[in-house]
């Protein structure tokens, strides 16, 4: 589901750029034990591209491919993002195009909250990713996306929403599996956390 007016300007503006390069870069740094440095790695719904920027910057990645089911989102990253080692594309979540088991991490800076079948997309999520590669998220709960501000400001899907625990259990039923907790911050406006695509037995 693509954004409206308004939570678009509450994404695209310096204010939520620095906060992804300081704040949010360094709980992922956190989370993913130092970084993803020289990895081949998915950013699912990009937005502006400010998350491809922080991947390759702020946690070393090599390579990011990045989508965006808005084509002017992709229009603002392709702008963003040029000359960068980035590929970007128009994509459904759902129906990733790369190949099954081709990269070694995948980040989700809160997308999978917009997505109305979300555990389709934590599948395709656990498809692409090659065994022992990392998932790093953010996300919003369904209780915040039922508050007045949530409802009256934005446009979410209204069913099938979760908590970080129902997130947490779709991550695990694909073979996802994480190491700590799942954090709470922003007031608990957001949860992020880290998981693991299980190796196969030797
Ligand atoms: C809250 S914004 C976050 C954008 C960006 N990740 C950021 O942090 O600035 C959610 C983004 O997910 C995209 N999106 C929604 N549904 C999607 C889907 N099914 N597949 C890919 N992207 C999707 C929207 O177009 C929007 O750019």
């Amino acid at each position: 589901m693509k954004l409206n007016a308004f939570e678009r300007a509450a994404m695209n503006n310096p204010v939520r750029a620095a906060h992804q390069h300081h704040r949010e870069a360094a709980w992922f740094r956190r989370l993913s034990g130092g970084g993803l440095s020289g990895q081949q790695v998915l950013e699912v719904g990009c937005g502006r591209g400010v998350g491809a920027e922080v991947i390759l910057d702020r946690l070393g990645a090599a390579w990011v491919a990045a989508f965006d089911l808005d084509e002017s989102m992709v229009e603002l990253a392709q702008r963003r993002l040029h000359g960068r080692p980035v590929q970007l594309s128009v994509g459904d979540v759902c129906e990733i195009a790369q190949p099954t088991a081709s990269v070694d991490a995948v980040v989700d800076f809160g997308i999978i909250h917009h997505v109305p079948d979300w555990q389709q997309a934590v599948a395709e999520i656990a498809r692409v990713l090659r065994p022992g590669g990392l998932v790093l998220f953010e996300e919003v709960p369904r209780e915040m996306l039922d508050t007045w501000a949530f409802r009256t400001f934005t446009v979410h899907p209204h069913e099938n929403r979760f908590q970080p625990g129902d997130f947490a259990d779709e991550l695990a039923r694909n073979g996802l599996h994480g190491s700590g907790e799942i954090e709470r911050h922003l007031g608990g406006m957001v949860f992020v956390g880290a998981v693991r695509k299980t190796e196969p037995a030797p």
